[in-house]
């Protein structure tokens, strides 16, 4: 669970025209479920989601998960919690070109055993690739197929927090259509946040946040 309470991002701290990405808010996220986190370029979704998953460190204000302190972990805190209990999807797929569909999962296995190996080709195959495209490269599969590669690889060490940073901008609305659908499925057990600009892939989403200008402009809104 997130607790985030009055959250600052200044980039450029140094200039005299400073970007407020996030504008000072608080914000309390639950365990499990769809997290939609909608609004225009430039709203600060991707910063919002860059100091929940650690990658960014906050201006000022705290994040708490599971009532840890996020900014005061040490490096290799962060390092841990970002490999055991978060997983990532962007826009772009980022798999290795050189290495097979499976193989581009199990590169982020917390340990690359067999039973990862096991997990790896379920994954797959749940998301509908099938024994023919295991051993393909990326350059061999479709964008679809790319897509839901990348998201097996961020489910491979079946985190509690899946953060997608608009997984689905860059396939066609049947694509898109078929990652919402995985995600929701994982969201029953985990928390997943999915940001976005398309409000129509947000159906069936638990909560709806909305960003504006580095601000909240409702944080409870359903479709
Ligand atoms: N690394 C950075 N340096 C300076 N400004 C940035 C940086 N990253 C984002 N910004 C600015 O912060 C604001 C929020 O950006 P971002 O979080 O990427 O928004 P969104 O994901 O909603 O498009 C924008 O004005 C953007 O230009
Ligand atoms: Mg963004």
């Amino acid at each position: 669970m997130f607790q985030i309470k009055n959250i600052t991002m200044i980039y450029d701290m140094e200039k005299t025209e400073k970007i407020y990405a996030l504008g000072g808010f608080d914000l309390t996220l639950p365990d499990k479920g769809l997290i939609g986190i909608i609004g225009p370029s430039g709203s600060g979704k991707s910063t919002l989601m860059y100091c929940l998953s650690t990658l960014k460190r906050p201006t000022d204000g705290e994040i708490l998960y599971n009532g840890r302190e996020l900014t005061a972990l040490k490096d290799n805190e962060r390092e841990n919690l970002r490999r055991n209990e978060f997983g990532f999807v962007f826009q772009r797929h980022f798999l290795v070109p050189y290495m097979s569909a499976v193989d581009n999962v199990l590169v982020a296995a917390a340990k690359c055993d067999a039973a990862a190996a096991g997990r790896a080709r379920e994954l797959l195959s749940s998301f509908g690739l099938g024994d023919r495209e295991f051993g393909k490269r990326p350059s061999k599969l479709s964008g679809g197929q790319r897509q839901r590669t990348a998201i097996a690889r961020a489910m491979i060490n079946t985190p509690k927090v899946l953060f997608a940073d608009e997984p689905t901008a860059a396939l066609d609305h049947e694509n898109a259509f078929t990652v919402m659908e995985i995600l929701k499925e994982y969201a029953v057990e985990n928390l997943v946040l999915v940001i976005t600009h398309d409000r129509s892939i947000l159906k069936g989403a638990d909560r709806i946040i909305e960003m504006w200008d580095g601000c909240l402009t409702a944080a409870d809104s359903r479709l």
